[in-house]
């Protein structure tokens, strides 16, 4: 049977997302069927322009449409949660962008539902299932690194989207680019950090807009991890071990290009699109995550081990002592959920 998508948002990243999984060579039976926005002119347009069937004005008729089988959400960060409740308290499946939520309370709160409802629950962290990191893996339990002692990682660009910045928005480099540096350290060492040690600063909208965060693990491991909304950097991550390293080159969070442990350059060539993307080169590698649901959804399964809950929530925990070591509050902090 047919996995139908329907894209909740007709932004940037929903754009991105529907594009590379509409010309993903090896998408098997996955289709999108129908996007919601709340200006339906844009979501109109955008169905235009990538071939969908149906186009809902308001997210609650998507929700409680027959239509469709999993939801993506690719809204700002403050909406996730009440959209991810919205989708699996109508008994859809969820794949949600990354942060899943604004802080650990409200993750914590949507997992529980997910598992209530018996319905397959994600944060589209699609770095998880790029080819790339597949190798890195690979070289790493085959022993080619030895034993993995540190990772070290930058992710910056001098950033203009109000959506980094703006409280309103869920601003915050950790939230938006940070996770891909902490996720990567969580993917290597398989452990929750003993410590966590941030320096940075706060700009002026009182969100967190450049810092380094270590992440100490047992034995002296550790991860040194830049982050910055504006400062440009190499965006790459090394990972050392005591017989070698292993370097994912820009953009690392889905890189194109790997330096194997023995000095030789891989590839990962994606597939192209004849419409442009927003992000990056590496835009088409949204898609590979859509395979692993596809799979875990047809098994009966609520979570994926490549990208579980439980990971989610360290993450979130992670983001949440990182914000709090700098200083950065959201009114989503003071409240409760269920
Ligand atoms: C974590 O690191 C900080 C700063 O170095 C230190 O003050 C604190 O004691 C450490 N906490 C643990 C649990 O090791
Ligand atoms: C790092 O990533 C950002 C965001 O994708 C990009 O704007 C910047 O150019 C990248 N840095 C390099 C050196 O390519």
């Amino acid at each position: 049977m047919t996995l139908r998508w329907g894209i909740v948002s007709a932004g940037f990243i929903c754009a991105d997302f529907v594009n590379a999984l509409n010309t993903f060579p090896e998408k098997g039976d996955q289709a999108v069927v129908a996007v919601a926005a709340r200006d339906k002119s844009k979501a109109a347009e955008f169905a235009k322009t990538f071939n969908i069937p149906k186009v809902f004005d308001s997210y609650e008729a998507l929700a409680k449409s027959d239509d469709i089988d999993i939801a993506y959400i690719g809204t700002l960060n403050p909406y996730h949660y009440e959209l991810s409740k919205l989708f699996l308290e109508n008994d859809k499946h969820v794949l949600c962008e990354k942060p899943l939520c604004l802080n650990a309370k409200q993750s914590e709160s949507l997992i529980k539902l997910a598992t209530k409802k018996n319905r397959f629950f994600m944060e589209a962290v699609w770095s998880r299932f790029s080819p790339a990191y597949l190798d890195l893996e690979k070289e790493i339990e085959s022993g080619k690194l030895g034993e993995v002692r540190l990772v070290q990682g930058n992710f910056g660009f001098a950033c203009e989207s109000e959506r980094m910045f703006k409280k309103e928005y869920g601003g915050s480099a950790v939230l938006d680019i940070g996770i891909y540096l902490l996720q990567i350290s969580q993917y290597v060492f398989k452990e929750e950090p003993k410590n966590v040690t941030t320096v940075g600063i706060r700009g002026e909208t009182d969100v967190d807009i450049s810092e380094t965060v270590i992440l100490e693990y047992s034995n002296g491991k550790r991860a040194v991890l830049n982050i910055d909304a504006t400062l440009k950097l190499d965006n790459h991550t090394t990972i050392y071990g005591t017989k070698g390293s292993y370097k994912l080159h820009e953009p690392f969070h889905f890189p194109l290009e790997t330096t194997g442990s023995d000095g030789s350059l891989k590839s990962f060539p994606l597939h192209t699109s004849s419409i442009p993307y927003n992000f990056g080169p590496n835009s088409p590698g949204l898609a590979y995550q859509t395979l692993e649901i596809a799979k875990c959804i047809r098994a009966g399964k609520i979570e994926s081990p490549r990208m579980s809950h439980k990971e989610t929530l360290v993450l979130a925990r992670l983001m949440d002592t990182v914000r709090k070591q700098l200083g950065v509050h959201y009114d989503a902090d003071d409240k409760e959920y269920p």
